[in-house]
Order: C-alpha cells, then structure tokens, then sequence
C-alpha cells in the first residue's frame, strides 16, 4: 500500500520518455524502473479502521456521485444498500469482478488502486429516522459571499467517492454502485475528476492543478504527531459511530483560466506566494521549506503578499485550521461563453469541518489574490465513519 504524498511507482515509460525527453532524465537515477504492471497490480484494502480513498494517494481518475434515497425508502434500504455496495467494493477493490452480470468492463486490469469511500449527507439522517444520531459537524456550511453554488449539484443523501489509476476500472465501479442501487437511491449529481497518471514523472512528485501550480505542499503529513487529530474523529466522540471515520468537504470550484493565463508568471505567483516551477516559498529554499511569512523586501513589503493564498489558508493564520486536500482536477468542456468549464473538484479531510474548511474558507472569501480567478459552484459536506471490518459493511454502526 503507498503512503500519501508518494505518487505510484514511477513506470517504465515515464522514465525512458522522461530521459530522453532530458528535463526529467536526472531523477531516473534514484527511481528504480519498476514494471509497468505496478499500476495495475497495486491495491488498497476496503477493510479496516479507516476507509480507503482518504490518505491514499491521489489517482489518476476520480468520480464523484451522490445519491439520494428514493422516496418511500428509509432506514432498513439504506442499511440493504450499505451491505450491498460494501460487499461490491471490497470485490472490485480486490481486482474481481462485482459477481453474477458484471459488465467485463474492468476485465483484464487489476485492481489499479481503486479506492471506494462512502459518506452520509445531512438529508440522510431525516430520510432514515436517525435525526438524534447526527452530528453537529454536518450542520450545513454557512453561505459565503463568493458562493454561486448550483443546487441541482450540491449535497446529497449519500455520496461515494471512486478513484483509480485505470479510466475503465473507476468507471466500472461507478457503473456497478449505480446500478446496485437499484430501487433504494438515484444519483443527484455526480462529477468526474483526474490527475497526473503514476509513471507520467520521473519521480514521485506533489501533483500540479490546472492552474499549472504545485498543489498539497502544505498538507498535514500522515508522519506528524498531530495528524489523525486534525484529519480523523476521535475514539469517545459524542456520535461513537463516527470514531475513526472523518468529514468531507466537496467543492466544485472552476477556474477562471482565460483570465489567470493572461497573468504573467511573478504575478501568478504573488497569487500564491510561492514559485510555479517546482513550488517553493517565494522567501527560498526548496518547495518543503517552511515559508517565512514575516520576510520583507527591498522596498519593506511583505516577501510573501499579504494577501497570498499560500498565506491566508496557513494553519498558523487560523488558529491551527487545517485540512487534508485530496482533489481532482475537471474538464467538462467548453461552457456556452466559450471558456473551459475546468478547475478542482476540492475534496478536503478533516476531524471536525468546524476546524478546518470553514474558518479558512471565511477568510479566502474575504478576498484573499486568488479569488478573482476562481468561482465555487457546487458544495457538499459528507459524515464518512470509519471503515469496516471483514464481514461488516460502511455505516453499520449507524444503521443496525
Ligand atoms: C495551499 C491552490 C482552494 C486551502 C495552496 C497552494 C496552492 C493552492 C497552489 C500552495 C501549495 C500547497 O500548500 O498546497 C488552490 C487552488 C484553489 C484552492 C487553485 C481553488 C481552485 C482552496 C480552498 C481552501 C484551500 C477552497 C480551503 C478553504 C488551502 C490550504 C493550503 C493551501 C489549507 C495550505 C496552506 C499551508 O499549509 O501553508 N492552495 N487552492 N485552498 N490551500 Fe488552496
């Protein structure tokens, strides 16, 4: 299983494109060639203590999909359907087919990092008559002044996140939960998303967003003592069926990159405050050294603007807020006005929404340099408890 923050194993074609291509030919020395079947042949586990899909790392596709019960259906089909698409997931995650009418769209891959996370809107605890058992955090999201957010794309009774490093394996397992759910759920909205391919650099890098920047630098790390505090809920919480599991936040935030191409490169980078080339602060160093927000120029003016992205998202700007990012980037085409209706479809981690997205998300709205160049049009926030165990499904402990 790989770590967050270590893409796959660079591929064999990555590196011999990557040497002869020359700018990347320098990192083929301390990157082993691993066999091209490393990305078909590396699985996640679906059991366990935590759901797959949140610290693993990103993949190079993703679906996202929500769901809302069908009318009529209450607790005893949600508790059917987290059976069912439990059982599936931990079969295709496995790299075999769902069972009996697989549709053989995955046949012949292996199971390519397929990571399935489920996760419960705050409509799901009315539908279900387990209005006591929800929990404060999913209190919805307050309004921000830069919302224009699209309703018909928005929330959700229950949400599933796909990813994989294969198109035709993510697809398959959207296809075959869709289809799963059957008489109990109808898909509200769903988006597709992607990344860099595993093999794509010579070595494993953070991944780059549509706006060309280095994105995830800051990111807590799996290896720092506080990070299951700031990402995962804790053993003895009120709702003890969320113990272990974690909140979602789901953005669908499209870039304005007419607008942000036009920036020549020192200014896109102020938007930031670090560098677009390999991501680092613009006060030095390498993109992991801490930035130094205190830095000022010749001319007395903060190194790193006031008003940087990388500046005012910081945990030590927001009292320690902090969240794991693990986006997709979209491309849905071009919209009516001509321009590419792209961006990230922002996923976010953290033990409490209270402590990570929202303070930082009321501060970016207040106009951080980023701003002008974004627009967020879709919202969803997600209860996603902790994994199951063998024989077990996603959710039971809410739903039994
Ligand atoms: C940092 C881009 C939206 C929170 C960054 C960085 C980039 C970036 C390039 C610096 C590198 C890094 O640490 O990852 C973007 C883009 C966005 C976006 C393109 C929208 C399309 C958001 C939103 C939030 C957010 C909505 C949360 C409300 C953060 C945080 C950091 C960060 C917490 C790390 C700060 C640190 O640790 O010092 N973002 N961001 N970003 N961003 Fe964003």
């Amino acid at each position: 299983r790989r770590l967050l923050g270590t893409a796959g194993a660079a591929g064999a074609t990555g590196l011999v494109l990557g040497a002869a291509g020359g700018a990347a030919g320098w990192a083929a020395a301390d990157a082993p060639p691993t066999p091209l079947t490393a990305v078909g042949s590396t699985a996640a586990a679906f059991h366990g203590a935590r759901q797959p899909g949140i610290t693993d790392p990103q993949q190079a596709h993703g679906h996202l999909v929500a769901f809302d019960l069908r009318p009529g259906a209450g607790r005893r089909e949600a508790a059917a359907l987290m059976r069912r698409w439990s059982l599936l997931a931990s079969r295709l995650m496995a790299g075999e087919r769902a069972g009996e009418g697989d549709t053989g769209v995955a046949l012949d891959a292996g199971p390519s990092s397929l990571t399935v996370t489920f996760g419960f809107g705050r409509t799901f605890f009315d539908r279900t008559s387990l209005t006591p058992a929800r929990p404060a955090q999913l209190d919805p999201l307050p309004a921000f002044s830069s919302d224009r957010l699209d309703a018909g794309r928005s929330d959700g009774d229950l949400w599933v996140q796909i990813g994989a490093d294969d198109a035709l394996v993510a697809f398959h397992a959207l296809r075959t939960l869709q289809t799963a759910a059957g008489e109990a759920a109808r898909v509200r909205w769903q988006m597709n998303g992607f990344n860099r391919s595993p093999g794509a650099t010579a070595k494993p890098m953070t991944a780059r967003n549509l706006m060309g920047q280095v994105d995830g630098t800051g990111n807590p790390k799996p290896s720092e003592p506080d990070f299951r505090q700031r990402v995962f809920v804790p053993d003895g919480t009120e709702h003890a069926w969320m113990a272990g599991g974690s909140y979602a936040v789901v953005r669908r935030i499209r870039m304005l990159l007419d607008d942000w191409e036009k920036l020549p490169l020192d200014r896109q980078e102020r938007v930031i405050g670090r560098r677009k080339s390999d991501g680092a602060p613009l006060t030095g160093g390498t993109e992991t050294t801490e930035p130094d927000l205190d830095a000022t120029g010749p001319d007395g003016k903060p190194v790193i603007a006031a008003d940087a992205h990388a500046r005012i998202s910081a945990p030590e700007q927001n009292g320690g807020a902090a969240m794991l990012r693990r986006p997709f980037s979209y491309h849905d085409g071009i919209a009516a006005d001509g321009t590419p209706d792209a961006g990230l479809l922002f996923v976010c981690w953290q033990a409490d929404p209270l402590r990570g997205f929202v303070p930082v998300q009321r501060k970016l709205d207040r106009g951080d340099a980023l701003s002008p160049f974004i627009r967020h049009e879709a919202s969803g926030l997600f209860a996603v408890p902790g994994g199951a165990g063998e024989g077990e499904y996603v959710g039971q402990a809410l739903l039994e």
